[in-house]
């Protein structure tokens, strides 16, 4: 039905309405230049883009959170202009709600992905989305670009906090679980729901260099292995748009790949909505890429390889261009028609040929109580304790305690990046109310029981002499380091130390002979083997949101049960870095494999222990193997509530393309009172002992296999 009505359109469209649709201006296209609630839209501009020029479709990138009213009446403006076009086709507007929606002053403000991966729960991340959801669509938005599913394979990339880890199998459930929560499980969006946009397809998150969009090598097997699966579950999952990686893969900017964009996402993935660029992608295929000559020649690149949106973003060159070389026959015009039904069928799939305003019944919900408990409940799951000597933590209410360090007093850093605005910094944070880690801590044991001396900013040591001496008068340090706030390439490193003043401050610290407890903000496993080694107790708190401070003063105290796992290896070396499936053959020399933390880690105040590892094949049709069951038994054998993420993973023995040490191939997280006990069942799919083979597909080689849950072992024979 959709598609008769996609075509009807279609058929009376002229080139240049095609071509507009296909062209994405941001924002500041249309305004007074001016951000916040100053922020006006010039009508005059309005009428030239949107009725002159017919553009499809609008974003926001950069620019102050505003109100949802602002929102609203900058919507709704947008849509009034698009109505007096000949077709009245209404614009598509999308934004970047990243951790909850960050550009809508008010809302809540989740922990980043990293975090939530550390969570371990699909059900928080759903719920995470269904309030993203609402809260970006109360803005009369239906389009967000979000999540990212780069599988994060370079640990200094800085956009690694924006991913759910270096794991597809995790990267694979949460795109499912994130996908409907901000789409609900049909199509027309519901009046609470927003399209997700699965991005940067392909390969972004491994550049070799660690800086954002610089090239990555990486071959078909192995992009096939691990960056392929989480969009093609987000494609099962319903995503309909596709937002594409700006950089290069194997010498091939992805803007201009017809095998990333044609074969991969659209023929072996099965997608069929629409693909955006990144920003200005199409002119860096001539300006960055060397892959054009000149701007009209990287439209022809960019739209036969199959871009269907470019995010241009001010100006309308990619439509003058676009429209000349259909005219001259160098970009064919079925190429356009696809590109513009793409365009038009999701935009009948957002609902906004039924009605493309909104009113301002959803604001009322924004940042409701609900929202508020589930954010609490985010942030105290994902954090994650690292280390824990003599069961130093928690302390006692009454024990004095020494603040430190230049992550203690800063809300940003608890935020990260696209938090009211792109970077996120501090003075860009609007008043929300949140305490930073000092703020927390004070509230927790009491104003007399803390003192605070910063001690260190990240890029210089401060009075790190007083620090000490006033630690001399306390029972223990709380040490808070990590990184200020960066997003996308502002976030580019060279050293991957934790900064010298850091590392200094604690040195310093350490001859006091007090415990030191460190509390790690930072969206990627900065080196922090110096500090370690004085740290009696390190705790990882990632970007963990606007209630994340909260959350560490109550693990600190006790009050919450730290039950996160890392969701990537953290590097023990600034000089090379492995991940938790590297091949056995890594590992073989004088020179081990070694990480700072595995992949997984995350300790408890409480004790599990598992027991009973049972497999058995599962003989639900008689086509030959159909996977395998596993189940053990967890117990809490501690004093304390505790939640535990039971994982199993999967190594072939021996198999055509070197196998790797382990792969993880389930999870859940559960709950357990004090001397309780459950038996926690997972059915493994056939898939789950599949690979890659050298000939780039997925097969399943028999032999012998070894499941590990719960350290425990035991080996399976496929035969
Ligand atoms: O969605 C983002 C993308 O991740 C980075 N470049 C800008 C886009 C729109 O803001």
């Amino acid at each position: 039905k959709v598609e008769k009505k996609v075509d009807a359109l279609l058929s009376k469209m002229t080139l240049d309405e095609k071509a507009g649709q296909m062209t994405q201006l941001t924002l500041k296209a249309f305004t007074n230049g001016k951000s916040g609630d100053k922020l006006k839209l010039d009508e005059n501009k309005l009428e030239k883009y949107i009725v002159q020029e017919k553009i499809g479709s609008v974003l926001n990138c950069g620019g102050r959170a505003l109100s949802p009213e602002k929102w609203l009446e900058i919507t709704s403006l947008v849509q009034k202009f698009a109505k007096k076009t000949r077709l009245q086709i209404p614009v598509i507007y999308g934004l970047d709600s990243i951790h909850g929606a960050g550009y809508v002053a008010g809302s809540t403000l989740f922990p980043h992905n990293i975090a939530m991966a550390a969570a371990g729960s699909r059900q928080l991340v759903q719920q995470m989305a269904e309030v993203t959801a609402l809260e970006t669509r109360a803005a009369g938005i239906r389009w967000n670009f979000a999540p990212v599913l780069g599988v994060a394979r370079h640990p200094f990339w800085p956009r690694h906090y924006e991913t759910f880890g270096e794991d597809p199998f995790i990267a694979s459930e949460f795109a499912e679980a994130y996908i409907t929560g901000l789409q609900g499980d049909k199509l027309p969006l519901a009046e609470d729901k927003v399209l997700a946009c699965m991005k940067h397809f392909l390969g972004y998150s491994y550049p070799r260099s660690g800086r954002d969009r610089t090239p990555a090598w990486i071959p078909e097997i192995q992009l096939r292995e691990l960056f392929v699966p989480p969009f093609r579950a987000a494609v099962q999952a319903g995503a309909v748009t596709a937002m594409i990686n700006s950089s290069e893969i194997n010498g091939r900017p992805v803007h201009a790949s017809p095998f990333y964009l044609k074969k991969l996402l659209r023929k072996d993935i099965g997608f069929s909505g629409f693909v955006v660029s990144d920003w200005a992608d199409i002119d860096n295929l001539y300006t960055r890429e060397m892959v054009a000559e000149n701007q009209r020649e990287a439209v022809k690149i960019g739209v036969n390889a199959g871009i269907d949106m470019s995010m241009t973003p001010f100006k309308i060159d990619f439509k003058k261009h676009l429209v000349s070389l259909v005219e001259a026959g160098e970009v064919p015009v079925q190429r356009v028609d696809e590109a513009v039904k793409n365009i038009i069928k999701v935009k009948f799939q957002a609902g906004l040929f039924n009605d493309p305003f909104e009113d301002d019944k959803l604001s009322e919900k924004i940042a409701s109580k609900e929202a508020k408990k589930l954010n609490e409940r985010c942030a105290e799951e994902c954090i994650t304790l690292l280390k824990n000597e003599s069961e130093i933590l928690p302390l006692k209410k009454e024990e004095k305690i020494l603040v430190t360090g230049p992550c203690s007093n800063l809300k940003s850093v608890l935020n990260g990046g696209w938090s009211r605005t792109w970077q996120g910094r501090e003075e860009h944070l609007y008043p929300d109310s949140q305490n930073t880690i000092l703020e927390a801590v004070k509230a927790e044991f009491g104003r007399g029981n803390v003192s605070f001396e910063k001690g260190a900013d990240f890029d210089k040591l401060l009075d790190a002499d007083k620090a000490a001496e006033k630690a001399e008068n306390c029972d223990v340090i709380l040490l808070c380091a990590g990184e200020n706030t960066y997003t996308e390439h502002s976030g580019n490193i060279r050293d991957y130390n934790i900064s010298l003043s850091q590392r200094k401050l604690a040195a310093r610290l350490s001859e006091t002979g007090k415990p030191i407890i460190t509390i790690l903000t930072q969206g990627r496993p900065r080196v922090v083997r110096e500090i370690e080694k004085v740290s009696d107790a390190v705790v990882m708190a990632y970007l963990p949101g606007v209630k994340g401070a909260d959350a560490i003063a109550d693990v600190v105290s006790g009050d919450v049960n730290p039950s996160g796992r890392l969701p990537f290896s953290y590097p023990k070396y600034a000089g090379g870095f492995e991940w938790y499936d590297y091949k056995k053959s890594a590992n073989w020399s004088s020179c081990k494999v070694e990480f700072q933390w595995p992949f997984g880690a995350g300790l408890s105040y409480t004790d599990f222990e598992c027991s009973g590892l049972k497999l058995s094949k599962n003989s639900a049709s008689k086509k030959g193997f159909d996977g395998l069951k596993v189940s053990f038994d967890v117990k809490n054998k501690g004093k304390m509530k505790g939640g535990y993420i039971a994982q199993v993973y999967v190594s072939d023995k021996v198999a055509s393309v070197t196998p790797a040490n382990k792969r993880l191939k389930e999870f859940k997280k559960i709950y357990l009172n004090p001397g309780e006990n459950q038996t926690v069942n997972f059915d493994l799919p056939a898939e789950a002992f599949s690979f890659i083979n050298a000939e780039c597909r997925r097969v399943i080689e028999p032999g012998k296999f070894i499941i590990r849950a719960g350290g425990l072992k035991k080996e399976f024979t496929l035969e």
